[in-house]
């Protein structure tokens, strides 16, 4: 599993980089817009953050292809490293991606809400897909299964593409969507966080705390190791 954090706030990225096993950042327009920051000094910092080896997926605002793939050209050589450029699906957003990829750019097409989104986007090249789960279950839709089938068509017609399944509120979500298939999930930190936290875990630490401290008061192993 491929985890993301989907988030621009570069304390919070500083600190899950620091103690989760990640693997890279998302962002989009809106994400970028809560930290009311420069856009460059911004995705900079990132960067730095996350050195050059994780990914970092930034979404371009263009609607036409010739844009797009300007807009693309200068976050690649004013950002580097393992860049993804995150195209938001659409007729023009599909002709940048086959245009972005044959320049050796890497592509995520965004804000997929069907599988039939997903699949021409692949065939287009994309490199990712980003089906927002949480969005869909808001409309009583079925997000999972868009993630589930989209991962049955990519390898039916075996499509390189991988699902990178985006837009979560509850930990039963992403749980759903891991068996799902899904290559890559991207989470906000806090979500994070739920996802390891249980109670009966903070019960069963205290638990070996209390035992060990009955016995052996305040040492540690290593003070017994000496
Ligand atoms: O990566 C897409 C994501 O940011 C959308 O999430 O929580 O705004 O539905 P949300």
């Amino acid at each position: 599993m491929i985890y993301i954090l989907d988030t621009a706030d570069t304390k919070k990225i500083a600190r899950c980089c620091e103690f989760y096993p990640i693997d890279g950042v998302t962002t989009n327009p809106t994400i970028i817009s809560k930290e009311h920051e420069d856009f460059g000094k911004l995705i900079k910092a990132i960067r730095n953050i996350i050195g050059d080896e994780r990914m970092l997926h930034i979404q371009i605002t263009a609607s036409t292809c010739a844009d797009i793939i300007k807009e693309a050209q200068a976050v690649q050589e004013y950002v580097g490293g393992n860049l993804y450029i995150k195209i938001p699906i659409s007729a023009e957003g599909l002709k940048a991606t086959s245009a972005l990829k044959k320049m050796g750019m890497k592509v995520t097409e965004t804000a997929i809400f069907t599988q039939q989104q997903a699949l021409i986007a692949a065939k287009a090249g994309a490199d990712f897909v980003a089906p927002y789960v949480n969005r869909l279950d808001n409309i009583v839709s079925d997000g999972v299964n868009v993630v589930l089938e989209t991962v049955e068509l990519l390898k039916a017609h075996n499509l390189d593409t991988k699902v990178l399944a985006a837009s979560f509120r509850t930990v039963e979500q992403v749980h759903k969507i891991a068996l799902a298939g899904t290559h890559a999930v991207t989470l906000n930190p806090a979500l994070l966080d739920a996802l390891i936290y249980h109670p009966l875990t903070e019960t069963a630490v205290q638990g070996f705390s209390n035992d060990w401290k009955s016995i052996y008061g305040d040492k540690k192993i290593l003070d017994m190791l000496k």
